[in-house]
């Protein structure tokens, strides 16, 4: 079969050639591809694991081979999934308990941006508990969880404050259902009940700042690319018994993962979510899809389809 694989040899560190077949565990399905999305993460795994390393998190497609401990959908159902590496190919094996079916009207291309931006929002906003009636900050609003965070904040009651980088961003994010789109976190700002921040640095330092007393700040990533942010006793001065949760979505529980992404593929198909697609291409180019990530041209996800 055809696949991604990272090689030094060749330009652009990343080439698709024939690989072999995925061999799965027993409690592994095999899905045909039909569609792959790439997260900001794999982009520095392509750089540490830059020789024969097969990249690929995110897929959505159809069981070509059920798992052989009789758990998780039959062949030929359509799926959403996880995989630990090796979705950037036609075919993967995926632990069924991080697979979920979809509804026939959710595109592979929907269902494949929902793996880990989709499961890090839902996750993350749950750790600052009831969402209804409170004000949520989501920072990084433009991008693959951003995006998810903001139109799940809203649909669970919250009154939602989205930071964008700038003013080219605000158009899309106030259509993703934010009360307020705003380019900096300041004294204008909030106080806030729960905050999920992505972008880190100095952005980590101000959220605090904003936060109301008890207030929880879930903090996911470090998008910005800053040095991290220097936190200190006083900056939690306006804000008494608030708290810092540092959050990894593979530590909130992987064994329910297809029960999550189940619900989120659910949402999508009554309407409820609308994943950004901010960059959808055949899988022939996922070398310049990777590159419109790392350039930050993209809003939402990017997403490569496989005919
Ligand atoms: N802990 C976990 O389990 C987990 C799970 C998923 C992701 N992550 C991490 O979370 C981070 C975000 O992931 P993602 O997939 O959402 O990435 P993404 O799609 O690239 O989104 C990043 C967002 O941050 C914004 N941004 C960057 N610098 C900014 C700044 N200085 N001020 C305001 N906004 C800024 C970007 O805006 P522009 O595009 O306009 O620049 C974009 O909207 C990454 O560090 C990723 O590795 C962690």
């Amino acid at each position: 079969m055809l696949g991604h694989i990272t090689d030094p040899s060749t330009p652009h560190g990343l080439v698709r050639r024939e690989l072999p077949e995925p061999e799965p565990g027993d409690h592994d399905v095999v899905v045909g591809v039909g569609a792959y999305a790439v997260n900001r993460g794999e982009l520095n795994l392509l750089a540490d694991r830059a020789d024969g390393w097969t990249p690929g998190q995110d897929v959505a497609g159809v069981v070509v081979r059920a798992a052989a401990d009789g758990t998780g959908p039959a062949e030929g159902t359509r799926v959403v999934g996880g995989a630990d590496q090796g979705a950037w190919s036609e075919r993967v094996a995926v632990p069924t308990h991080r697979v979920a079916a979809i509804p026939d009207d959710v595109s592979f291309a929907q269902a494949a941006s929902l793996p880990v931006a989709g499961l890090t929002a839902l996750r993350a906003l749950r750790v600052g508990g009831s969402l209804l009636g409170r004000r949520v900050l989501v920072t990084g609003a433009s991008g693959g969880v951003g995006s998810f965070a903001v139109q799940l904040a809203a649909a669970a009651g919250a009154r939602v404050t989205a930071l964008v980088s700038g003013p080219h961003r605000v158009a899309e994010v106030e259509a993703l259902g934010a009360a307020e789109v705003v380019t900096a976190v300041d004294e204008q700002t909030g106080p806030f009940d729960v905050a999920l921040d992505g972008v880190g640095g100095g952005v980590l330092t101000d959220v605090v700042h904003r936060l109301a007393p008890g207030g929880t700040v879930v903090a996911y990533g470090v998008a910005g690319g800053e040095p991290e942010s220097e936190l200190a006793f006083f900056d939690f001065g306006s804000a008494p018994l608030a708290r810092l949760v540092g959050f990894f979505v593979y530590a909130t529980g992987e064994e329910t993962f297809g029960d999550d992404l189940a619900v989120l593929a659910e949402m999508i198909s009554a309407g409820r979510l609308d994943p950004k697609l901010g960059v959808v291409r055949d899988w022939a180019e996922t070398v310049e899809a990777v590159d419109a990530l790392r350039q930050r041209q993209a809003t939402g996800k990017v997403v490569l389809t496989v005919s």
